[in-house]
C-alpha cells in the first residue's frame, strides 16, 4: 500500500484544483490511499510559536508525517504559489531540524484557465521543495489547462475527467508511483 497526501493550494469551495485532485484521486489502483491534510485552519505562520505549535499545525504535521508521499494540486496566484500554500509548508517544517516534508517523494500539478497552466508556480514550488528535501518528481509534468469540458459530470458533486486527460493524468500517477517506489529502494539500500 502507498498512502499519499494530497495538498490542495487553493481555500476555495469550487476550487479547480481540489476537483481536480478528487477527479485524479478516482484514477488511483486500489493499492493507494488517499489523505487530505486541511490547510484552511492553520494560523499564519509564527516562528515564535515553534515550540508551542497550535493543534491545526500538529495535525496538520501528523498527516503529513503519515504519508509515503505528497501530492501538491496548486493553483498560480501572481506567478507563484498561493500565499495559503506557502504558509502551510513553512508551518511542517518547523521547529528546526523536526520538518515533516524531509525524504517525502512530492509531485507536482496544477491546473489555471490561464494558458502557461500554473508552470511558473510549480517552478517556485520546486525550490522550496528542494530547501526541504523532498526528492520531487521531474517528469512528467503536468501544466493543466482549465476549461468547462475537462471535468464530465457523473452525479451530483461527483466528476470524472474527460477521458483524453484521465488517459494523461493515469499516465502520470503510474510515473509518480514508479518514482515513490524508487525512492522507497534507494532508502532501504543506503
Ligand atoms: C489568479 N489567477 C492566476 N492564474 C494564472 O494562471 N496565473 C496567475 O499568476 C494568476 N494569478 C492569480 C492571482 C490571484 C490572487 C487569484 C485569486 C487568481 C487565476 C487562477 O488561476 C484562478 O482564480 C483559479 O481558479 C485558481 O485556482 P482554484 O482556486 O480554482 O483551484
Amino acid at each position: 500500500m502507498t498512502h499519499i497526501a494530497i495538498v490542495v493550494g487553493s481555500l476555495r469551495e469550487q476550487s479547480f484544483n481540489r476537483r481536480l485532485a478528487r477527479a485524479l484521486v478516482k484514477l488511483a489502483p486500489s493499492s493507494v490511499t488517499f489523505s487530505w491534510p486541511d490547510i484552511g485552519n492553520l494560523p499564519l505562520y509564527d516562528q515564535d510559536d515553534d515550540e508551542d505549535q497550535a493543534d491545526p499545525v500538529k495535525t496538520f504535521k501528523a498527516a503529513i508525517q503519515a504519508a509515503d508521499a505528497v501530492v501538491f494540486v496548486t493553483p498560480e496566484y501572481n506567478r507563484s504559489i498561493p500565499g495559503v500554500l506557502k504558509n502551510a509548508i513553512d508551518h511542517a517544517s518547523r521547529p528546526y531540524g523536526k520538518s515533516a516534508w524531509r525524504g517525502k517523494p512530492a509531485g507536482i500539478l496544477g491546473v489555471s484557465p490561464g494558458i502557461l497552466g500554473t508552470a511558473l508556480a510549480q517552478q517556485h514550488l520546486r525550490n522550496v521543495l528542494s530547501v526541504l528535501d523532498m526528492p520531487t518528481m521531474s517528469q512528467p509534468e503536468a501544466y493543466v489547462r482549465w476549461d468547462e469540458g475537462l471535468l464530465v459530470q457523473v452525479e451530483e458533486n461527483d466528476e470524472v475527467l474527460r477521458e483524453d486527460s484521465a488517459a494523461f493524468l493515469r499516465n502520470w500517477l503510474a510515473r509518480f508511483l514508479e518514482f515513490v517506489a524508487q525512492v522507497q529502494a534507494g532508502r532501504a539500500v543506503k
